[in-house]
Protein backbone atom coordinates (compact mmCIF):
# COMPACT_ATOMS: atom_id res chain seq x y z
CA UNK A 1 0.00 0.00 0.00
CA UNK A 2 1.05 3.45 -0.81
CA UNK A 3 2.27 5.60 2.56
CA UNK A 4 0.85 9.03 2.75
CA UNK A 5 2.44 11.89 1.78
CA UNK A 6 2.06 15.91 2.74
CA UNK A 7 4.50 18.00 1.27
CA UNK A 8 5.06 21.55 2.17
CA UNK A 9 5.64 24.53 -0.70
CA UNK A 10 6.73 27.31 1.23
CA UNK A 11 7.08 28.85 -2.08
CA UNK A 12 8.73 32.41 -1.85
CA UNK A 13 7.97 33.02 1.26
CA UNK A 14 10.75 32.56 4.93
CA UNK A 15 13.00 34.22 6.48
CA UNK A 16 15.72 32.14 8.29
CA UNK A 17 13.72 33.08 11.78
CA UNK A 18 10.60 32.04 10.80
CA UNK A 19 11.70 28.81 9.05
CA UNK A 20 13.55 28.23 12.46
CA UNK A 21 9.83 28.70 14.08
CA UNK A 22 8.08 26.31 11.98
CA UNK A 23 10.73 23.82 11.45
CA UNK A 24 10.94 23.45 15.35
CA UNK A 25 7.36 23.13 15.61
CA UNK A 26 7.21 20.52 12.86
CA UNK A 27 10.32 18.41 14.55
CA UNK A 28 8.53 18.55 17.82
CA UNK A 29 4.75 17.39 16.30
CA UNK A 30 5.32 15.56 13.36
CA UNK A 31 8.34 13.28 14.33
CA UNK A 32 6.03 10.64 15.82
CA UNK A 33 3.82 10.31 12.62
CA UNK A 34 3.56 6.29 11.79
CA UNK A 35 1.94 6.37 7.81
CA UNK A 36 2.56 9.77 6.51
CA UNK A 37 5.55 11.41 4.94
CA UNK A 38 5.90 14.63 5.69
CA UNK A 39 8.20 16.92 3.09
CA UNK A 40 8.97 20.41 3.44
CA UNK A 41 9.98 22.17 0.01
CA UNK A 42 12.27 25.25 1.15
CA UNK A 43 13.69 28.25 -1.26
CA UNK A 44 17.40 27.09 -2.07
CA UNK A 45 19.22 29.23 0.41
CA UNK A 46 17.13 27.73 3.46
CA UNK A 47 18.34 24.04 2.18
CA UNK A 48 20.92 24.22 4.31
CA UNK A 49 18.97 25.36 7.67
CA UNK A 50 16.13 22.84 6.69
CA UNK A 51 19.25 20.36 6.75
CA UNK A 52 20.35 21.23 9.70
CA UNK A 53 17.31 21.37 11.56
CA UNK A 54 15.63 18.09 9.92
CA UNK A 55 18.22 15.82 9.99
CA UNK A 56 18.05 12.86 12.04
CA UNK A 57 13.90 12.77 11.95
CA UNK A 58 11.69 11.49 10.02
CA UNK A 59 10.82 14.94 8.32
CA UNK A 60 12.23 15.24 4.77
CA UNK A 61 13.26 18.09 3.01
CA UNK A 62 13.54 19.53 -0.79
CA UNK A 63 13.27 22.38 -2.74
CA UNK A 64 11.25 23.78 -5.85
CA UNK A 65 12.96 23.65 -8.83
CA UNK A 66 15.91 22.02 -10.47
CA UNK A 67 18.27 22.79 -13.69
CA UNK A 68 17.64 20.24 -16.33
CA UNK A 69 21.55 19.50 -17.04
CA UNK A 70 23.45 17.69 -14.23
CA UNK A 71 26.46 20.36 -14.34
CA UNK A 72 28.03 23.18 -16.73
CA UNK A 73 27.75 26.94 -17.91
CA UNK A 74 24.12 27.67 -16.70
CA UNK A 75 24.23 30.77 -14.82
CA UNK A 76 21.64 30.85 -12.33
CA UNK A 77 20.52 27.13 -12.54
CA UNK A 78 20.70 24.87 -9.58
CA UNK A 79 21.98 21.26 -9.87
CA UNK A 80 20.14 17.64 -8.64
CA UNK A 81 23.47 16.84 -7.41
CA UNK A 82 23.80 20.85 -5.22
CA UNK A 83 19.94 19.44 -3.62
CA UNK A 84 21.56 16.37 -2.82
CA UNK A 85 24.40 17.92 -0.68
CA UNK A 86 22.38 19.19 1.05
CA UNK A 87 20.36 16.64 2.19
CA UNK A 88 17.22 16.98 -0.18
CA UNK A 89 14.84 14.14 -1.27
CA UNK A 90 12.00 15.63 -2.88
CA UNK A 91 11.77 18.19 -5.56
CA UNK A 92 8.50 19.99 -7.07
CA UNK A 93 8.61 20.10 -10.67
CA UNK A 94 6.55 22.18 -13.28
CA UNK A 95 4.18 23.94 -10.66
CA UNK A 96 2.22 26.34 -12.39
CA UNK A 97 3.44 29.21 -11.14
CA UNK A 98 6.31 28.93 -12.93
CA UNK A 99 4.73 28.02 -15.56
CA UNK A 100 2.90 30.94 -16.00
CA UNK A 101 5.29 33.62 -14.26
CA UNK A 102 8.36 31.68 -16.38
CA UNK A 103 7.15 30.25 -19.71
CA UNK A 104 8.42 26.86 -18.37
CA UNK A 105 7.25 24.61 -21.00
CA UNK A 106 6.16 20.79 -20.47
CA UNK A 107 9.01 19.84 -22.40
CA UNK A 108 11.39 21.60 -19.93
CA UNK A 109 9.54 20.33 -17.09
CA UNK A 110 9.71 16.64 -18.51
CA UNK A 111 13.67 16.96 -18.77
CA UNK A 112 14.19 18.23 -14.74
CA UNK A 113 12.01 15.24 -13.96
CA UNK A 114 14.06 12.79 -16.08
CA UNK A 115 17.04 14.72 -14.42
CA UNK A 116 15.78 14.28 -10.87
CA UNK A 117 15.21 10.67 -10.78
CA UNK A 118 18.45 10.31 -12.20
CA UNK A 119 20.40 11.81 -9.28
CA UNK A 120 18.14 10.12 -6.87
CA UNK A 121 15.70 12.74 -5.67
CA UNK A 122 11.96 12.13 -6.09
CA UNK A 123 10.31 14.64 -7.98
CA UNK A 124 6.73 15.74 -7.26
CA UNK A 125 5.46 16.90 -10.65
CA UNK A 126 2.51 19.05 -10.43
CA UNK A 127 -0.23 18.77 -13.21
CA UNK A 128 -3.58 20.84 -13.59
CA UNK A 129 -6.28 22.72 -15.54
CA UNK A 130 -7.59 26.07 -15.51
CA UNK A 131 -10.62 27.32 -14.54
CA UNK A 132 -11.50 27.96 -18.42
CA UNK A 133 -10.53 24.27 -19.38
CA UNK A 134 -12.38 22.74 -16.75
CA UNK A 135 -15.68 24.90 -17.51
CA UNK A 136 -15.03 23.35 -20.89
CA UNK A 137 -14.53 20.28 -19.64
CA UNK A 138 -11.17 18.98 -21.19
CA UNK A 139 -9.41 18.75 -17.75
CA UNK A 140 -8.62 15.38 -18.61
CA UNK A 141 -6.92 16.13 -21.83
CA UNK A 142 -5.07 19.02 -20.57
CA UNK A 143 -3.17 16.76 -17.77
CA UNK A 144 -2.81 13.71 -19.85
CA UNK A 145 -0.78 16.36 -22.51
CA UNK A 146 0.99 17.49 -19.36
CA UNK A 147 2.11 13.96 -18.89
CA UNK A 148 2.93 13.00 -22.12
CA UNK A 149 6.43 14.59 -22.69
CA UNK A 150 7.54 12.55 -19.41
CA UNK A 151 6.32 9.37 -20.66
CA UNK A 152 7.20 10.26 -24.60
CA UNK A 153 10.93 10.68 -22.96
CA UNK A 154 11.04 7.60 -20.36
CA UNK A 155 8.34 5.77 -20.86
CA UNK A 156 5.52 5.85 -17.66
CA UNK A 157 7.94 3.14 -15.64
CA UNK A 158 9.49 6.50 -14.83
CA UNK A 159 6.39 6.98 -12.52
CA UNK A 160 7.74 4.33 -10.28
CA UNK A 161 8.10 5.43 -6.72
CA UNK A 162 7.67 9.34 -8.07
CA UNK A 163 5.36 11.88 -7.00
CA UNK A 164 2.55 13.64 -8.78
CA UNK A 165 0.30 16.64 -7.73
CA UNK A 166 -2.77 17.51 -9.12
CA UNK A 167 -3.06 21.03 -8.62
CA UNK A 168 -5.84 22.64 -10.36
CA UNK A 169 -4.52 26.19 -11.01
CA UNK A 170 -8.31 27.43 -10.21
CA UNK A 171 -7.74 26.07 -6.59
CA UNK A 172 -4.42 27.29 -6.08
CA UNK A 173 -3.90 30.34 -3.04
CA UNK A 174 -7.99 30.87 -3.87
CA UNK A 175 -9.68 29.02 -1.11
CA UNK A 176 -11.44 27.41 -3.56
CA UNK A 177 -10.45 23.70 -3.24
CA UNK A 178 -11.41 21.30 -5.25
CA UNK A 179 -13.92 18.66 -3.74
CA UNK A 180 -12.83 15.32 -2.98
CA UNK A 181 -14.73 13.66 -5.40
CA UNK A 182 -13.50 15.81 -8.17
CA UNK A 183 -9.94 15.65 -6.93
CA UNK A 184 -10.63 11.72 -6.94
CA UNK A 185 -12.26 11.49 -10.02
CA UNK A 186 -8.90 13.29 -11.65
CA UNK A 187 -6.03 11.14 -9.70
CA UNK A 188 -7.95 7.86 -10.51
CA UNK A 189 -8.08 9.09 -14.34
CA UNK A 190 -4.15 9.97 -13.96
CA UNK A 191 -3.25 6.41 -12.28
CA UNK A 192 -5.58 4.47 -15.06
CA UNK A 193 -3.43 6.42 -18.18
CA UNK A 194 -0.44 5.45 -16.04
CA UNK A 195 -1.64 1.69 -15.42
CA UNK A 196 -2.43 1.38 -18.95
CA UNK A 197 1.40 1.64 -19.63
CA UNK A 198 2.84 0.31 -16.44
CA UNK A 199 0.73 -1.11 -14.00
CA UNK A 200 3.32 -1.40 -11.40
CA UNK A 201 4.13 2.20 -11.88
CA UNK A 202 0.76 2.89 -11.09
CA UNK A 203 0.47 1.05 -8.21
CA UNK A 204 3.59 2.85 -6.44
CA UNK A 205 3.32 6.53 -7.52
CA UNK A 206 1.94 8.80 -5.29
CA UNK A 207 -1.00 11.13 -6.67
CA UNK A 208 -1.18 14.13 -3.93
CA UNK A 209 -3.84 16.84 -4.32
CA UNK A 210 -2.66 20.74 -4.07
CA UNK A 211 -4.97 23.92 -4.00
CA UNK A 212 -6.61 25.47 -0.81
CA UNK A 213 -6.14 22.43 1.38
CA UNK A 214 -6.72 23.25 5.30
CA UNK A 215 -7.56 21.40 8.23
CA UNK A 216 -10.86 21.80 7.64
CA UNK A 217 -10.87 20.31 3.95
CA UNK A 218 -7.71 18.19 4.30
CA UNK A 219 -9.91 15.06 6.02
CA UNK A 220 -11.99 14.03 3.55
CA UNK A 221 -9.43 14.80 0.58
CA UNK A 222 -7.29 12.23 2.70
CA UNK A 223 -10.32 10.13 2.16
CA UNK A 224 -10.47 9.25 -1.10
CA UNK A 225 -9.31 6.03 -2.87
CA UNK A 226 -6.63 7.55 -4.94
CA UNK A 227 -5.43 10.84 -3.00
CA UNK A 228 -2.14 9.57 -1.38
CA UNK A 229 -1.58 12.99 0.69
CA UNK A 230 -1.22 16.80 -0.25
CA UNK A 231 0.58 19.30 -1.56
CA UNK A 232 0.37 22.47 0.94
CA UNK A 233 0.85 25.86 -0.05
CA UNK A 234 -0.44 28.62 2.56
CA UNK A 235 -1.32 26.61 5.12
CA UNK A 236 2.25 25.06 5.21
CA UNK A 237 3.68 28.83 6.64
CA UNK A 238 0.96 28.24 9.64
CA UNK A 239 2.62 25.44 12.10
CA UNK A 240 -0.38 24.30 13.84
CA UNK A 241 -2.06 24.48 10.26
CA UNK A 242 0.63 22.22 8.50
CA UNK A 243 0.28 19.78 11.78
CA UNK A 244 -3.28 19.46 11.77
CA UNK A 245 -3.29 18.78 7.90
CA UNK A 246 -0.92 15.80 8.60
CA UNK A 247 -2.87 14.19 11.56
CA UNK A 248 -5.84 14.62 9.36
CA UNK A 249 -3.52 12.30 6.91
CA UNK A 250 -2.75 10.22 9.57
CA UNK A 251 -6.02 9.44 10.62
CA UNK A 252 -6.86 8.83 6.95
CA UNK A 253 -4.26 6.70 6.31
CA UNK A 254 -5.27 4.20 10.19
CA UNK A 255 -8.73 4.22 8.63
CA UNK A 256 -7.90 3.24 5.50
P1 LIG B 1 -2.32 26.86 -1.59
O1 LIG B 1 -2.34 25.72 -0.60
O2 LIG B 1 -1.87 28.14 -1.02
O3 LIG B 1 -3.58 26.93 -2.39
O4 LIG B 1 -1.15 26.50 -2.65
C1 LIG B 1 -1.18 25.27 -3.26
C2 LIG B 1 0.07 25.09 -4.01
O5 LIG B 1 0.33 25.79 -4.97
C3 LIG B 1 1.00 24.08 -3.53
O6 LIG B 1 2.01 23.87 -4.45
Amino acid sequence: MRRKLVVANWKMHGSLAQNQQLLDSFKAHLANLKHVDVAICVPYPYLQQAQSTLSGTPIAWGAQNVGKYPVGAYTGEVAASMLKDFGATYVILGHSERSTAYCESAENVAAKFVTAKNAGLTPVLCVGETLQEREAGVMEHVVSEQLDPIIALHGAGIFKNAVISYEPIWAIGTGLSATPEQAQSMHEFIREKIARLDPEAAMSVRIIYGGSVNPLNASKLAAMQDIDGGLIGRCSLNADEFEQICFAAENAAIKH
